[in-house]
């Protein structure tokens, strides 16, 4: 969506993956407090999102949706107030239907009062999720009723649309939201993120400066070893997903955040040479993922899904590099750099994931055009 927004795929964090239900003031103002003082802002997250539940049960006499006065005494515009005072920014959570996935008032039949209740309370970011009767419209139309409504109040708002894939949104969710859904919901642990990941080949061809493919949101430091959390993270980089956190950053370990904070990963995330990462060999339980990077070097994931260490090995040329005698490589996690004839290749361990720039001759032709082999044309 052309709204000036997400120009590079959105970082932040939610309460989904890891408070479901029990998000509060409390817990939104540590995180936005844990965000700045862990290095993740520096890094680059922006996004504090509220999920399902902020809500009471029922709108007011008026109609409009009310923050839980529970979960949220002081209100919502005295959450954004906080959050932004932080230097960061406020997402909230609805569906384009009459009910959210929890059972709390959407926004079907109600955009722009809805929307003009979020712009006024200054919030910044909107998952719109697809639960609750639809009223017989159709995803495309329900979508962008709530896109206009947004544009309408004239306050920024990231609109992330969360339908799943369904309804061919491929085709229409490019124009209409910032990012979108493709899969059902990520869970915490590695099966789970294997089978979103293999759901990926095929949307390539959607994504852009502004519209991202949107896998969901990360399980990293959720459940998840630290090893799978580190191929969960290079995956969700190369594939410019929108790098959503999910896990409690008020009481994560040092090696979670150093995962979530690795600039080097972030930066092929934030990298746009024409089109996103995609699996570029399948060889089982070992796959080579690759990404071309605007100055023409590569990115590439060397992916181990077994259960026992395993060599994953890739070429220069492979990766559509142009001949050369030599080729830099940077390892993205041991942050050491070596050069090799053209052979690239690792000892991964079971559930891992090892993730490099490979560099040199030349650039590939048309960065635009350009697509690495083995990429389809998206569908
Ligand atoms: C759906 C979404 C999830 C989450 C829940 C909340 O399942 O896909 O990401 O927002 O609803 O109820």
């Amino acid at each position: 969506l052309d709204n000036g927004l997400a120009r590079t795929p959105q970082l932040g964090w939610n309460n989904w993956n890891s408070f479901g239900c029990e998000v509060s003031d409390r817990v939104i103002r540590q995180t936005a407090d844990a965000m700045v003082s862990s290095g993740m802002a520096a890094a680059g997250y922006q996004y504090i999102n509220i999920d399902d539940c902020w809500s009471t049960r029922n709108r007011d006499a008026g109609g409009n949706l009310v923050a839980d006065p529970v979960k949220f005494p002081n209100g919502m515009k005295a959450v954004a107030d906080y959050v932004h005072g932080k230097g960061l920014k406020l997402g909230i959570y609805s569906s384009a239907g009459l009910t959210t996935c929890a059972g709390y008032p959407a926004s079907l039949g109600n955009e722009q009062r809805d929307a003009n209740l979020w712009a006024s309370w200054g919030i910044d970011y909107l998952k719109y999720d697809n639960c609750g009767d639809h009223q017989g419209r159709s995803g495309q139309e329900r979508y962008t009723a709530m896109r206009d409504a947004l544009a309408r109040t004239g306050r920024p708002i990231l609109y992330a649309l969360c339908n799943w894939g369904h309804d061919q949104v491929g085709t229409w969710g490019p124009a209409t939201g910032n990012s979108w859904r493709n899969t059902g919901d990520i869970q915490a642990n590695w099966n789970s993120v294997m089978g979103i990941l293999d759901a990926q080949p095929g949307w390539a061809g959607f994504s852009r400066p502004g519209a991202w493919n949107d896998p969901d949101m990360l399980e990293v430091g959720n459940g998840l070893s630290d090893t799978e959390s580190r191929a969960h993270f290079s995956l969700w980089a190369l594939l410019n997903a929108p790098l959503i956190a999910g896990n409690d950053l008020r009481t994560m370990s040092a090696t979670t955040k150093s995962i979530l904070t690795n600039t080097e990963v972030i930066g092929v995330n934030q990298d746009w040479g024409g089109r996103q990462g995609n699996r570029i060999v399948d060889n089982g339980n070992t796959e080579v993922w690759a990404k071309l990077m605007a100055n023409g070097s590569v990115a590439v994931v060397l992916l181990n899904r077994g259960g026992g260490t395993a060599t994953v090995s890739t070429s220069a040329t492979q990766l559509g590099l142009g001949s050369a005698s030599s080729y830099s490589v940077r390892d993205l996690w041991a942050h050491t750099t070596s050069t090799t004839g053209g052979s690239i290749s690792a000892s991964v361990p079971a559930h891992g994931a090892a993730m490099y720039v490979v560099s040199g001759g030349g650039t590939p032709p048309g960065s635009g055009t350009y697509s690495l082999k083995g990429q389809g044309s998206g569908r």
